[in-house]
């Protein structure tokens, strides 16, 4: 299992809900009495259920450390536990949600037949499209660059990151129905005045931090040359970016495009 680390969890999670919350209409938020949010992480989506449900939450994840700080952001149930074997009576809950776990699990239809026992009514995934993120930067070269290394990372890891195009094929697969898709958008801008979040980002943007984060999955698509070219290049880049944060000019918009998609469970199922 890929870790992720609080920071990460907490930096690319942040204002993801913020402006509108639009495509979450079909999992009937309001009418929900019982929800489990599955690898909930430091409870980013929790919280938005929390705020928009009457229901109980119930937080499940197998990092008893990010589950700590879930609980210390709100009073819900937290449980440690191994989605792929959901220690959860049949019918438990009325809704079962996952935020950006399926992209990180081999075997995406398989977790969500898990989750349709569980649950006696709704399913429901919010999954990133990788593959689709789009980056408009006043560096000439940033979005070009990213963009090299974000396709050899998905080409290199061995899981579905770029799962939220066909999200609603393995909801269907899973013999789930009445199967709902909506997109959201999750615009992430920098701009003047930087916050400590940019200015970290600019530096480990110098010192090419992400490659080396990525590094198996980068060296699994990428010759040792192909590799230090990129990893030559990000830099400069980099370089180019911390310059533009002091003279003040840098600005960067990224939108990461998510899919929201709900599934009822069936008469066979329930
Ligand atoms: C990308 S994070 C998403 C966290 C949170 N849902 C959010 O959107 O901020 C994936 C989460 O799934 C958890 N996870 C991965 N595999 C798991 C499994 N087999 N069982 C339970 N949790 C798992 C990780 O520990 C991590 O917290």
């Amino acid at each position: 299992m890929r870790e992720f680390s609080s920071e990460y969890l907490t930096h690319t999670r942040r204002e993801l809900w913020a402006d509108s919350r639009a495509a979450l209409t079909p999992l009937s938020l309001e009418d929900r009495t019982r929800i489990l949010d599955v690898g909930t992480g430091t409870g980013e989506f929790a919280q938005v259920l929390d705020t928009e449900s009457p229901g109980d939450i119930v937080c499940l994840d197998m990092d008893p450390e990010l589950l700590t700080i879930a609980r210390s952001k709100t009073d819900l149930t937290t449980i440690i536990a191994d989605a792929t074997q959901l220690p959860i009576k049949s019918d438990a809950v009325d809704l079962v949600t996952c935020q950006a776990l399926l992209s990180n699990l081999p075997d995406p239809v398989n977790i969500l037949q898990t989750f349709a026992r569980v649950s006696s009514e709704l399913v429901a995934a919010v999954e990133p499209d990788n593959a689709a993120v789009s980056v408009a930067s006043t560096v000439d070269t940033e979005a070009q660059i990213e963009r090299r290394a974000r396709e050899a990372y998905i080409a290199g890891i061995q899981t579905d990151v770029a799962l939220g195009d066909r999200l609603s094929t393995a909801f269907d697969n899973a013999g789930l129905d009445d199967i709902v898709r909506r997109r959201h958008y999750h615009r992430r801008t920098t701009e003047p005045p930087y916050d400590d979040t940019a200015l970290t980002a600019a530096a480990r943007k110098a010192h090419a931090t992400a490659l080396r984060d990525h590094r198996t999955e980068l060296r699994r698509e990428l010759s040792d040359d192909a590799y230090d070219t990129l990893r030559h290049d990000w830099r400069e880049m980099g370089r180019a970016v911390v310059d533009q944060i002091h003279s003040e000019t840098y600005r960067r918009v990224e939108i990461i495009p998510f899919d929201v998609v709900v599934g009822r469970v069936s008469s066979d199922q329930a």
